[in-house]
């Protein structure tokens, strides 16, 4: 083991790290909005399913490259592959990181103005009708959503330079708890609210006439982009666990905990939806219009708004510095760059194209878009054949019994990645191209 990489140092902080990238905007902004886009709960099993079938089988795919190499997601694929083309699998994953944290942070910014307005006390006793009036104001203002994109850009870019132990690890072990806490809160208000049934209804009694291919492949985008995977984020933080821990725990904690507050920000937000008379389909304001909607009608929630809205922007740090480290140690160790200058330079090419994202929609959908439905589940499809037919079983048992534990598992867990989960993605993928009638 190489003596100089930074390490996480205990159990709980692999998963509050890697649980950090994976809870963010995807769980709280997009995962509400794009189910609402896509017809309520029929889009919820098929989430749920490809998370089981696929995702945690790709998550643990993904460690497993990262902690065997020990390098980034460029080298990884290198060192476990000489010679051959699959690093170019990693190279379309720093690429990704590019694309992804150009929109996140603009949708991020947003949420450090809503913060401020919460501590203001800007949303009381607004109507629906006002407080969409507020977020259409955030949005449309270029000048303010470049403006605060640049200082979510600037804190993510702060924290990453101070490296892992003393940066990540150290943060997201008390603040993740803490957005659990509020998360339940806000379910509690929302249930009880007047009309809270037909959002409820809305999201968990399946219409089945409302599944077409373009669902399906949002459910498996929208899979990916939650859990952070096929771009070597997983991978990346996976270079930085230590040979003890175990993989498939840590994959298994990760993807129940990532549900467990998506379906959560369901149940917080859908009641609301429909006891407000807002419409479900939306689109990316659904959240901003929803929550301080809820706010307003809780008691304390003038203090649960400030907080909340600050835990969102800590939610949103833990994914895109993860984003950003992807960038990072490709640049230190692929490029010889200092850490310092590889941070701040990712920073500055993200900051560009993030101002491009904050003047164009178009840009904006097309990067968020192109990366969960398309980069990412590419990625992870790469990256399960990869494992599964050109690292060798034995590699893949060593690395699943490094704690000393046999791995039961490992026989379903080689068909999966060798058949279910690349035929699975293969098959979204042709049928979303029309190429394949059912
Ligand atoms: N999973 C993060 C979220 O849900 C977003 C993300 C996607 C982070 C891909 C890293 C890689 O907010």
């Amino acid at each position: 083991m190489n003596q100089n990489r930074d390490s996480f140092t205990s159990k709980f902080g692999v998963i509050a790290a890697a649980a950090g990238s994976a809870i963010g905007l995807g769980n709280i902004w997009r995962f509400p909005y794009v189910l609402g886009e896509n017809g309520g709960a029929a889009f919820l099993l098929l989430y749920l399913f490809f998370i089981l079938a696929i995702g945690m089988p790709v998550m643990l795919s993904e460690l497993m490259i990262g902690r065997k190499a020990q390098m980034n997601i460029f080298g990884a694929f290198r060192k476990l592959s000489p010679g051959s083309i699959w690093p170019l699998v990693g190279i379309m994953g720093v690429g990704a990181a590019f694309m992804i944290l150009s929109f996140y942070a603009v949708v991020a910014g947003w949420t450090l103005d809503y913060a401020f307005l919460a501590f203001k006390n800007e949303f009381a006793g607004k109507s629906p009708d006002e407080i969409s009036a507020i977020f259409n104001d955030i949005s449309g203002s270029v000048w303010k959503s470049i403006l605060l994109m640049l200082a979510f850009m600037g804190l993510s870019a702060w924290i990453v330079r101070s490296g892992i132990k003393d940066g990540i690890e150290k943060y997201t072990k008390i603040l993740m708890p803490m957005l659990l806490v509020i998360i339940i809160l806000l379910n509690v208000r929302a249930l009880t609210l007047d009309g809270a049934s037909a959002g409820l209804k809305f999201l968990f009694t399946p219409d089945f006439s409302k599944i077409n291919a373009n669902v399906i492949l949002e459910a498996l985008g929208q899979a990916f982009f939650s859990l952070s995977l096929g771009m070597g984020v997983m991978a990346t933080y996976g270079s930085y666990i230590k040979k003890g821990e175990s993989l498939g725990q840590t994959a298994i904690s990760v993807s129940l905990a990532d549900t467990f507050i998506a379906v959560l920000a369901g149940v917080a937000i859908f009641p609301a939806v429909f006891a407000f008379g807002i419409q479900p389909n939306a689109g990316p304001g659904l959240v901003f219009v929803t929550l301080p909607g809820i706010f307003n009608q809780m008691p304390g929630g003038y203090f649960f708004a400030i907080l909340f809205f600050i835990l969102l922007i800590i939610a949103a740090l833990t994914s895109s510095i993860s984003l950003l480290e992807v960038v990072v140690a490709y640049f230190s160790e692929e490029l010889k760059m200092k850490r310092a200058f590889a941070t701040w330079l990712a920073a500055g090419i993200m900051s560009a194209l993030g101002v491009l994202c904050a003047t164009y929609d178009r840009l904006f959908t097309f990067f968020e878009k192109t990366s969960s439905n398309v980069l990412l589940p590419l990625g992870g499809l790469l990256i399960v054949i990869f494992v599964g037919w050109f690292l060798g079983l034995k590699n893949v048992r060593d690395e699943l019994e490094a704690d000393g534990k046999v791995a039961r598992y490992f026989l379903p867990f080689v068909f999966v990645i060798k058949f279910l989960a690349p035929i699975a993605i293969a098959i979204v993928f042709l049928y979303s191209l029309e190429l394949l009638r059912f």
